[in-house]
């Protein structure tokens, strides 16, 4: 396997849909290629150093206060700084991971030093691909709004119920995986938080042609160690090992922002800020955890999670561990009833195979390997 292959395996990604929400005015949808260059400038003008992974990725050390996430114009007075944290990390019991069953936990160490402090790392591209990436962020948010034949999803999620029930996060083990998608598809295996038009995402992504990272703006990284599209390393094999990683997603009570936390170890990566959004300024109304791909119509279906079907067969199917919810009251729900699962065609399943005692609440999802 080369080098290249193994660099476009995984990413982990942060996500945030905001088409709609970009203040009354809607400055959003009018933004165009001269921001985008505009902003690459910017970006370009910024690094105060570079960091390389071993995969011969550049990574820009940026000042903290110069990150992409400030271009909101939500945020033009913020009074963020780069030693912010969570006032407490609402979802905090642990569960064992079972080292036995070799479903081993990727904390996103940073290899080698990270920034300096005061700054972020941000990886480095050709304008092209960074316009290219906007561009597709762009479209990703807007294709997600649409109820089309080439969004697909396999998910255990929460039931949309007459009750209203709020939620302020989640968390779970996520394995990734690397199945086999075209250059127009892409494929990402995650946990989802929305209320109305706002939604948040972290996961990973397969897909090499699409790689999205931290540019949208509004997540706001404080981790100097790792960047936020690190690549996602050892990869699940199947029958062999099969990796997760941990993401919790809270909102913390005292300062309203939406806070990712990875990895077992708990590192802090940033947040969403709790000013930019409508809905998830008070609460979440929907989480879902597992896959959704998107690829066109004329081609086969993308795959979900491994590629292979979301049958009870962790050798095979990608999972998720410790489902858990966190309630109204911040309380920890592990093994949440108001859920269902959910999946936009018969060639992608999902089965919600309950509690376990050592592993929590488990699910496994996915569906068409291409032969
Ligand atoms: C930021 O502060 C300026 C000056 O006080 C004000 O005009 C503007 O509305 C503020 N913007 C936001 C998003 O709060």
């Amino acid at each position: 396997m080369s080098m290249m292959v193994v660099k476009c395996l995984a990413y982990l990604v942060a996500l945030l849909l905001l088409l709609l929400n970009y203040g009354a005015n809607g400055h959003r949808v009018s933004r165009k290629v001269l921001d985008y260059e505009k902003q690459f400038k910017l970006l370009q003008k910024t690094s105060v150093t570079t960091i390389k992974n071993e995969y011969g990725d550049i990574y820009d050390c940026v000042d903290f206060y110069k990150q992409p996430a400030f271009d909101h114009p939500l945020l033009a007075n913020h009074t963020f700084h780069p030693e912010m944290k969570p006032s407490s990390f609402a979802l905090k019991e642990e569960r064992t991971i079972s080292k036995e069953r070799e479903i081993l936990s990727n904390n996103m160490k940073s290899r080698g030093k990270g920034c300096p402090t005061g700054t972020i790392p941000i990886k480095r591209m050709s304008k092209d691909d960074f316009i290219k990436m906007k561009r597709f962020t762009e479209d990703y948010t807007s294709r997600t709004r649409s109820n089309d034949f080439e969004n697909h999803f396999a998910v255990l999620q929460t039931t949309p119920n007459p009750s209203k029930k709020i939620y302020h996060g989640a968390k779970g083990i996520f394995t990734y995986h690397d199945p086999k998608v075209s250059d127009s598809q892409y494929t990402l295996g995650g946990l989802t938080i929305m209320n109305g038009d706002d939604t948040i995402k972290a996961g990973w992504m397969g897909g090499s042609s699409h790689c999205f990272n931290m540019l949208c703006s509004g997540f706001v990284n404080v981790n100097k160690e790792a960047p936020i599209d690190d690549v996602l390393e050892p990869m699940s094999k199947r029958w062999g090992k099969i990796y997760g990683i941990k993401l919790s997603i809270f909102k913390d009570p005292k300062d309203g922002n939406w806070w990712l936390v990875i990895g077992t170890e708990n590192t802090i990566q940033g947040f969403w800020p709790g000013k930019i959004f409508n809905g998830l300024a008070n609460s979440a109304t929907f989480v879902s955890f597992g896959g959704e791909a998107y690829g066109p119509v004329d081609q086969p279906l993308p795959p979900i999670g491994s590629g292979y079907k979301g049958i009870a067969s962790p050798d095979d199917a990608a999972y998720v561990l410790g489902v858990t919810v966190l309630d109204e009251n911040l309380k920890e729900d592990y093994n949440p009833v108001e859920t269902e699962t959910y999946t936009d065609d018969p060639q992608y399943t999902v089965t919600d195979y309950g509690w376990s005692n050592r592993y929590g609440r488990i699910m496994f999802y996915g569906g068409t390997t291409p032969v």
